[in-house]
Parts: structure tokens; sequence; C-alpha cells
């Protein structure tokens, strides 16, 4: 998995509400996730360009964020507006926080470190957080165990097989019947992991009972990668199927 011209999920959607921010890694890259108050999501280096202060752990104020230190705000460019040292200086433009593309898809927030991927194939918006699983592996360790878990059906119940279907480097699919959950894979660094698990489809038909049946796979499933067994992951755009 490289950094290169991919979406990498940072964390599910409602794991970051409006007005807050938190500190999470890519590639070891750190990185802060926050939302304005509108509901727009964004994810920027996770330094203040002043003294080097995580970002992550300042105040949003609107459409801005605020360091905690020394107060500079930044507007959704990253670029620094206020100074409350010096209220009435002109900032320079050059203040400025690197801030990388973001988007929100599968009810997953989504970012790229370099290059502007092609739009993330997933068809289906309306989903149901599930969990994140933080892990002490390399993402393709715990990819290499997603085959191994069966996935129990809850819309139809009785038995069907277990898909798993690779859709990007950075997102699965594992569907069996009628039901579907999306895995993002966010490489926080080369031995850690986290996996971003949603299931596809309405908070009417999945929450509660069926948030439960699943995160009892996702629990499952964290075992399984905590003991690896032998499995080959598929190809871009291919499936397994599981009997
Ligand atoms: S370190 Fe952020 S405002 Fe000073």
């Amino acid at each position: 998995m490289s950094t290169a011209d991919n979406w990498h999920p940072v964390g599910l959607s409602h794991s970051i509400e409006a007005g807050s921010s938190a500190g999470t890694r890519l590639f070891g890259q750190e990185l802060v996730v926050w939302r304005d108050t509108s509901g727009m999501a964004h994810v920027w280096e996770d330094r203040c360009p002043h003294r080097g202060m995580k970002l992550s752990f300042g105040f949003v104020r609107g459409d801005h964020i605020a360091c905690l230190y020394h107060g500079w705000q930044y507007d959704r460019g990253g670029y620094c507006q206020y100074i409350p040292a010096h209220p009435d200086l002109e900032v320079p433009k050059t203040f400025k926080v690197p801030v990388y593309l973001t988007q929100e898809r599968g009810g997953m927030i989504w970012t790229t470190l370099s290059g502007n991927p092609a739009p993330l194939p997933v068809d289906r918006d309306q989903t149901v957080p599930l969990c994140s699983l933080y892990l002490d592996c390399s993402a393709q360790a715990a990819i290499a165990e997603l085959g191994l878990v069966k996935l129990m059906p809850f819309v139809s119940r009785g038995l069907a097989a277990t898909i798993v279907h690779h859709v990007t480097d950075t997102l699965y699919a594992v569907s069996t019947g009628d039901d579907r959950l999306l895995i993002g894979v966010q490489a926080v660094s080369e031995t850690r992991t986290a996996l971003h698990l949603a299931i596809c489809g309405s908070p009417k038909l999945y929450e509660g009972p069926g948030q439960s049946h699943f995160l009892d796979w996702a629990l499952q499933l964290r075992r399984a990668i905590e003991q690896p067994r032998s499995w080959t992951p598929p190809a871009r755009g291919a499936t397994v199927e599981m009997n």
C-alpha cells in the first residue's frame, strides 16, 4: 500500500462531531481531523506553524480552528487569519497549515496525502457506523485475515456465502446474503493499522440489533488478526467466496 494517488480513511464520520477535532496518523504522519460547525470535515497536518503545537489539541470556532498555545486562528483553507497578540496585524499568507483533500463516503472520512485520486467507487452512501479496530500489525497483515471469518446474514438470516471484494487498496467490502459491510483500511504506520467498519443500509434496518450482530463478527475478526492464519486476499477488482 502506498501514499500515492489513493484515498485513505482516517476515521468513521460519526466519530468526529461538528465543532470537534481529533489527532490520528497515516503512514506515521500526524494529522488533525476536524469538523467545522457547519458540518464540513477537514484533514490537515497536525502542527501549528507558529511553535509546532498539535492543532488537534485546539478549539473549533465556527469555520476556524484555534491553536491551544497562543490562539492563532486558521480558516478552512489553512490560512492564519487572526493572531490574538497582534489583533490589528494583516497576517502574511505564508502563515499556513498544509491541508489535504478530504471527502466523506461510505460513512468514513477520507484523505489523500498526494495526487488527486479518482473518486471512491462507493455507490451506497447510506451507512450505519459499526466500529474502528486498532491493531498492532501492518495493513497487509490485517487485510490477509478478512476472508477467514465467516459473516452470518442479519436481514435474511439462515446461511449464505461470505464474499470479500477488493474495491481499492484501502477499501474492502464483505457481504453475505443481503448484508454488506464496508471496511476502510488506514495504514497508521508500518506496524499499526486501523480498520473502519460501516454497514451499508438504513439506520432503520440496522441500528441496534444489526450493529450488535456485526460487532460480534468484528470482534472475531480482531481475534483472527491477533492469531493470523494463511489466506491470499483477492486481486484488485476480484472477489473470493467462502462456503
Ligand atoms: S504554537 Fe500555535 S499559536 Fe503558538
